[in-house]
C-alpha cells in the first residue's frame, strides 16, 4: 500500500540514501539539501512515498524563475527518485500526481521539468518550446517540459532561469 505524505526532518537522512541508491552518486541528494536551506524551498512540496510504512521514494518541487516581459515565479520538479528495487510499481507516478495536486491547490500554475520524455507526458507535461518557454540548457526539445495547472491564466513566455543551487548537479 503506497502512501504519499509530506517529508519531515526525520526523513532527511533516508531521503539522501534514496538518491544515492537511485542515481549512484551524491549530487541529487546534495541538491535537495541545498534547496531545503534556500529561499526557493517549498516545504509542502517535499513529499515522500511510504510502502508498507517504509520510505522508498521522494519528490521535490521548488521555485525557479521564468524571465520574459516580467519575471514570474514557477515550479521546478526536481529531483525525484525511487529506490531501484521498488521502481516500476507506480510509486514515482504517485509522487508526481500528488505533487501536482498539492501545487494546484496552492494556486501554482506552471511546473517545469527536465527529464525523461517517456515518463512525464503521461501527467500532461509537454515540450516547453510549444509555449515559447526556453530552456537555459542546450538539451533536446522533448526533455524540457512544462505542465500547466488549471489555475493558469495568461500568457507566459520567456527563458527559464534556475537558481545557483542547481549548478551542483
Ligand atoms: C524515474 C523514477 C522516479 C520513476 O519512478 P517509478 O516508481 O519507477 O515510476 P512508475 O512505476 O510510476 O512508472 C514507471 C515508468 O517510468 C518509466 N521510466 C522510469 N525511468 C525511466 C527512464 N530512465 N527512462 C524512461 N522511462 C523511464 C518506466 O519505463 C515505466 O514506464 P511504463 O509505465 O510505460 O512501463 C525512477 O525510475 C527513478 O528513481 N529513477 C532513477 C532516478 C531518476 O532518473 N530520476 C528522474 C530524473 S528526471
Amino acid at each position: 500500500m503506497i502512501k504519499i505524505r509530506g517529508e519531515s526532518p526525520l526523513d532527511y537522512t533516508l531521503v539522501g540514501e534514496i538518491y544515492q541508491l537511485a542515481f549512484g552518486r551524491d549530487n541529487e541528494g546534495n541538491l535537495v539539501d541545498s534547496i531545503r536551506k534556500s529561499d526557493r524551498n517549498i516545504p509542502e512540496l517535499s513529499l515522500v512515498a511510504e510502502l508498507d510504512g517504509t520510505v522508498v521514494g521522494h519528490i521535490l518541487f521548488s521555485y525557479i524563475d521564468l524571465v520574459g516581459a516580467e519575471t514570474w515565479r514557477m515550479l521546478s520538479l526536481a529531483p525525484i527518485a525511487v529506490i531501484p528495487e521498488f521502481q516500476n510499481q507506480g510509486i514515482g507516478s504517485a509522487l508526481v500526481q500528488k505533487g501536482l495536486e498539492v501545487a494546484e491547490a496552492m494556486g501554482e500554475f506552471l511546473v517545469i521539468v527536465l527529464g525523461h520524455p517517456q515518463f512525464y507526458p503521461r501527467f500532461g507535461f509537454e515540450p516547453s518550446v510549444i509555449y515559447g518557454i526556453e530552456s537555459p540548457f542546450p538539451v533536446p526539445d522533448e526533455v524540457f517540459m512544462v505542465k500547466w495547472l488549471k489555475s493558469c491564466q495568461g500568457d507566459y513566455r520567456g527563458k527559464v532561469i534556475y537558481p545557483s543551487v542547481f549548478n551542483e548537479v
